[in-house]
């Protein structure tokens, strides 16, 4: 007897994501928007029913990167149609807020924009252009609307995962785009973050991210020291992380916390931009090197072990050299354990694109490479620290090799091992014997292998 109802087809959704974790939040949280109406996940945009480019516009390359991708999508949209098919293109994320007329005058082929704090709006635009309404343009910036809106499930599988706590950011340092992209500071109520991270946990997710772009600015009831606290109860929920935190807003409650809380890992995301007190006035940050310096000291005399991490720009307007080995004296005091380092790129409409004293493209680039040097040769210090040292490592995945499984050490730095994926998920006490600039290797602890 044929079955009474057929499951609905499958319509193919391809989502690429750039830019940063927020991003690969919105990115997961738009596939479980779309999933209730038929969606399911593809990892190639080729024949894909719905494209959607989650955009970052946080330097100049990045945003151009969303211009070349829609050149090649249109070309795939063109075929399927030829071949009597359709697809729609959407363009979500920070480019699509901050300039989403532009890209639909630039990129006709795109269907609609929606942007960061819109994207539960997904499905009534995609019906608007099924219904031939036009383009349309989401570019809404309330974010409390969004998450009251968004399904509480999430589809899951790993064994670690993003949590947004907290949006936008308030602080407008002059070179940034993400006030204007994600717009003010917005804090999710600790009820509904409990309620998600419970759903997690449930699912065997044992490590969460806090996401924030201030995520440290968390403003609900006792901070983020306090959500941290309630989170860490959670059954299963064994590890916390959280990234971004802005110098300004590590407080004594977040420090003090991360000397008491096993479950908040040594390992934390501070970026300081500059070593130079002019340049860090000139960008807005609020805080002057040795505040930042004395800052370090006290979450290290809290925590003494703490991995530190850092973002850095070069060639900020007037950065003379001086300011620059300014910076380099910074890295050489801090020994970051890793860090992202930029060459300054100017954005249109922010205050510092207008600074007289732009930087030479040449000058930035030696400036980049020496700061880079210095900072990879802490970075590999950092990790040959680490062998003879046996440390918790909790499993996430495979590896790429047969027989290996890949994991995280309390500092982040991936672990790779011989063994079997049935240590996916626990936390093993590994004995590392090997460590290069990315990664460590070793063997599970003895004692670990006498208990198991
Ligand atoms: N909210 C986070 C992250 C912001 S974007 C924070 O405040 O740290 C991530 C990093 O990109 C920034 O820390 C900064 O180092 C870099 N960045 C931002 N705007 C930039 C620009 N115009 N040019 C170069 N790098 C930039
Ligand atoms: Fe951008 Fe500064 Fe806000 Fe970070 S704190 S998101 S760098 S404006
Ligand atoms: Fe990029 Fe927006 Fe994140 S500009 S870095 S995707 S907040």
């Amino acid at each position: 007897m044929p079955p009474m109802t057929q499951a609905p087809a499958k319509k193919r959704l391809y989502i690429k994501t750039y830019g940063c974790q927020m991003n690969v939040y919105d990115s997961e949280r738009m596939a479980d928007v779309l999933a209730p109406l038929g969606y399911g996940l593809t990892d190639t945009p080729d024949g894909a029913d719905l494209v959607v480019l989650n955009t970052c516009h946080i330097r100049e390359k990045a945003t151009e990167k969303t211009y070349s991708e829609l050149g090649r999508i249109k070309e795939l949209k063109l075929a399927k149609a030829a071949a009597g098919g359709a697809m729609t293109i959407a363009v979500a994320g920070c480019v699509a807020q901050a300039e989403g007329e532009e890209i639909m005058r630039r990129q006709p082929a795109v269907d609609f924009v929606v942007g960061p704090q819109s994207y539960h709006q997904l499905p009534e635009l995609i019906a608007r252009t099924h219904r031939a309404l036009g383009q349309r343009l989401a570019a809404d910036f309330a974010a409390e609307e969004k998450f009251d809106a968004l399904p509480p499930e999430r589809a899951v599988t790993g064994v670690t995962a993003f949590l947004t706590v907290q949006e936008g950011c308030d602080k407008f340092c002059t070179f940034c785009v993400v006030p204007y992209t994600r717009g003010a500071e917005y804090s999710r109520p600790v009820e509904a973050i409990l309620a998600e991270a419970e759903g997690l946990a449930a699912k065997g997710v044992r490590e969460l991210t806090l996401l924030g772009q201030n995520v440290n600015a968390y403003a609900g009831e006792r901070g983020l020291a306090g959500l941290a606290r309630q989170l860490a109860k959670i059954p299963g929920i064994a590890r916390i992380r959280y990234t971004t935190s802005h110098p300004r807003d590590m407080d004594d409650a977040l420090i003090a916390a991360h000397g008491e809380l096993d479950a908040l890992m040594p390992f934390l995301h501070l970026p300081v931009q500059s070593g130079s007190d002019r340049v860090l006035k000139a960008m807005n940050r609020g805080h002057a090197a040795d505040h930042y310096l004395r800052l370090v000291e006290r979450i290290r005399a809290a925590r003494p072990d703490m991995a530190l991490s850092g973002d850095f720009i070069v060639g900020f307007p007037g950065e003379t050299d001086r300011e620059f080995e300014q910076t380099l004296e910074l890295v050489r005091q801090v020994r970051y354990a890793q860090a992202f380092s930029f060459k300054y790129s100017a954005r249109p409409g922010t205050p510092a694109a207008a600074l007289p004293g732009q930087v030479s493209e040449p000058v930035k680039e030696e400036r980049l490479a020496r700061l880079q040097d210095l900072l990879n040769e802490h970075q590999s210090d950092f990790n040959l620290a680490q062998t003879g040292r046996t440390l918790p490592v909790l499993f996430e995945r495979a590896g790429r090799r047969p027989g290996q499984v890949v994991g995280r050490s309390p500092y982040l730095q991936p672990v790779h091992i011989e063994a079997s994926e049935r240590l996916i998920g626990t936390i093993t006490p590994v004995l590392i014997t090997h460590a290069t600039r990315g990664s460590l290797t070793g063997q599970i602890a003895q004692d670990a292998m006498a208990i198991a």
